[in-house]
């Protein structure tokens, strides 16, 4: 028996699992960098494969979009299969202007506009904040890879599309590095479910400057996020 969203028998999912949004990007990963790698859910085309890198065992996903689609994933990952560290791997579009197309970003915490979140809060706000042994983890792991990151704050959003154009100057001024749609539900949730959680991103376009990655940048730097984020297995 699996969960609604998922397939998977019990015990078919690794404790450590990476969820990218995009499940073809689960299967980019699992038929490239794992080994033995198997698809355990094909519901809704939101593939999961569980395989072996470096000979530990580890579980890649699709989460969807946004904070609706990732927080049932999330849920049901630790609920029912005892997924114990939950690595989103995604990309952000950076708000300072001394971020570039590429770089990697090790996720603090996420501030952000969640409904979800704030009712569950009552309207306060919960400070989501990544587990700390992840974190310091992928931070050892990536200067033993040579791959630069930098740590801080970001937001996740309900909303990409906007029509204000000062949308992030707040933002800005208050040292959040870049903007996304899954974080902070992902946080939120694995610490009240008792899961550890963390969230690699990289920086697809910059929403100050306008720049954006070309698809080569692109793929260099998935690599680079998805490298740190296996290491954790
Ligand atoms: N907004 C929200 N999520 C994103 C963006 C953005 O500009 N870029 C990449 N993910």
């Amino acid at each position: 028996m699996g969960s609604i969203h998922i397939e998977a028998k019990v015990g078919d999912i690794a404790e450590t699992i990476l969820l990218p949004g995009d499940p073809l990007r689960a299967k980019y990963v699992a038929e490239n960098l794992l080994e033995d790698a198997v698809c355990y859910n094909h519901v809704r085309n939101m593939f999961g494969y569980t395989g072996y890198y470096n000979g530990k065992r580890v579980s890649i996903q699709g989460s969807g979009m946004g904070m609706g689609s990732t927080a049932i994933y999330v849920n049901e990952l630790i609920e029912t299969y005892k997924v114990k560290n939950v690595i989103r791997v995604g990309t952000c579009g950076a708000i300072q202007e001394r971020l570039n197309v590429g770089q990697v970003i090790l996720a603090m915490s996420a501030s952000g506009d969640s409904g979800a979140n704030m009712a569950y809060f009552n309207g306060f706000q919960y400070a989501a904040t990544a587990d700390f042994d992840l974190l310091y983890q992928a931070y050892e792991t990536a200067k033993r890879l040579k791959i630069n990151t930098i740590q801080g704050s970001i937001f996740s959003t309900d909303t990409f599309y906007d029509d204000n154009p000062n949308r992030w100057d707040k933002w800005e001024r208050h040292g959040i590095l870049g903007v996304e749609m899954e974080t902070q539900i992902l946080f939120t949730i694995a610490k009240r479910l008792g899961a550890k959680a963390l969230s690699v991103l990289t920086v697809s376009d910059n929403i100050k400057t306008g720049a954006s990655a070309s698809s080569k940048e692109r793929e260099q730097s998935y690599m680079d996020m998805m490298k740190i984020a296996l290491e954790l297995a």
